[in-house]
């Protein structure tokens, strides 16, 4: 993440392809370099058909890349070393090849090898035919980017290179740069912070085999501690029992009950600035753990069982600056129960979902959540976890902010 030279200058990656609208990225060169932003240019083999490499190589003062098998002098990678030296990975204009290829996660060219290689948000500024443009299979591809968080600024209507008139035309330049300063801006905003983020069930035994435990998948939480690692903060991410792979640049901690839970929390909260809880914590143990397993024959006619601490409700009592971030999974008026949670347990927010609904929340990879705090709430519309991780994340941000300017 972030240039490996100059780190104070940030680094756009400029990704052309093969379209007429091509010519218009050296604009956008000259206008990202304009506002300091170091802008290196990569692009498609059909790209060099509608724009020459040395235009680009000239107005950025920067090598071009234009095939993996280049020299690129000072990298013997150059593909991965430009993906991580990207902020933010801009692909204007975007033909409906590449975007179907970045859909698949192909990786055949310069261009969507470094795309595929990079952790930098994806700004997707499309250009095409109206028929390209309408037809099933690209909007079916954009909608799969859009869900892995890629920002699509949508082209305009207007009379298109082909002679046909209708919606295709790349989206105006400012449109792009707007795009572009809002994910520069955010891209570094959690710089210096330290987010603790619990995620997945926790897993209470009953003896050696069996457990009480639930259906959360740790999705959520693992998508915001990696957004949030993307965004330059330090991220303790303490797991109950999921099928998920630790994610990138997060020290990961993993636990299975509840109380492991508790005291992998306490030990990482002293310096955290925020604690995002997304963990569906079970509220419950069985009284009485068996170390050898219960036989069927022996089976009890019932377990007993008692209750856990509330992890969340310890630290909204213990805090002093800290930001609080609780969700909570309802079945029925969720808002009103999201409310009473925020003020009950001191939190600055909650972040709630109806789990009744079929498809989204639990398990899912999609879902629908409304945020609580003081000032009010907000519905954010069905999405991703990846782009609702991405909402929480600005949410934090602006968190952080208010908590610094009370200090
Ligand atoms: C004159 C001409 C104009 C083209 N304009 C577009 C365009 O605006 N949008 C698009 O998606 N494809 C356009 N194409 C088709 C692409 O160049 C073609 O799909 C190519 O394989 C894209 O390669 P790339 O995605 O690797 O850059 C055009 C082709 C030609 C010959």
């Amino acid at each position: 993440m972030g240039s490996t030279h100059d780190t104070s200058v940030q680094t756009v990656v400029l990704g052309i392809t093969g379209c007429i609208a091509a010519y218009k990225a050296c604009e956008l060169t000259r206008a990202l370099m304009r506002e300091g932003i170091r802008v290196k240019a990569v692009m498609t083999e059909a790209a060099t058909h509608f724009v020459g490499p040395l235009t680009l190589r000239t107005l950025t003062d920067q090598p071009v890349a234009v095939s993996l098998w280049d020299d690129p002098g000072s990298s013997p990678v150059h593909h991965i070393s430009l993906a991580e030296e990207a902020d933010v990975f801009v692909i204007a204009p975007a033909t409906a090849n590449v975007i179907a290829k970045l859909a698949q996660g192909r990786a055949d060219d310069i261009l969507t090898t470094t795309a595929l290689a990079t952790e930098a948000t994806l700004v997707i500024a499309p250009a095409m035919n109206t028929h390209m443009w309408r037809a099933e299979a690209t909007r079916a591809n954009l909608q799969t980017l859009r869900d892995r968080g890629a920002v699509i600024v949508e082209p305009e209507s207007g009379e298109l290179a082909c002679g046909d008139v209708g919606e295709g035309r790349l989206a105006p330049l400012e449109d792009i740069m707007d795009a572009v300063r809002y994910e520069l801006s955010r891209s570094l905003d959690l710089s210096d912070r330290h987010v603790l983020v619990t995620a997945g069930p926790t897993y209470e035994p009953i003896d050696p085999v069996r457990f009480i435990g639930n259906a959360s998948s740790g999705k959520t939480g693992y998508a915001i501690a990696e957004e949030c690692a993307r965004r330059g903060a330090r991220v303790t991410l303490v797991s109950g029992p999921t099928a998920l792979s630790d994610p990138f640049e997060v020290d990961t901690v993993r636990v299975t009950t509840a109380l492991e839970m508790q005291a992998a929390v306490r030990r990482a909260f002293g310096d955290a600035d925020a604690v995002i809880a997304t963990a569906a914590v079970s509220d419950f143990r069985p009284e009485v753990f068996s170390s050898d397993k219960v036989k069927k024959g022996e089976a009890p006619d019932s377990v007993r069982l008692v209750r856990n601490p509330d992890i969340l409700e310890g630290l909204g009592e213990d805090k002093i600056d800290t930001v609080l971030i609780g969700f909570a999974a309802e079945t029925q008026d969720v808002e009103q129960y999201a409310r009473l949670k925020l003020e009950s347990k001191n939190l600055d927010l909650v972040v709630a979902n109806d789990v009744s609904v079929p498809g989204l929340g639990f398990g899912g990879d999609m879902n629908k959540v409304i945020l609580v705090d003081r000032h009010g709430t907000r519905e954010l519309p069905t999405a991703s976890k990846r782009v609702i991780a991405r909402s929480i994340a600005d949410e934090l941000s602006r968190l952080l902010c208010e908590r610094d300017i009370r200090l």
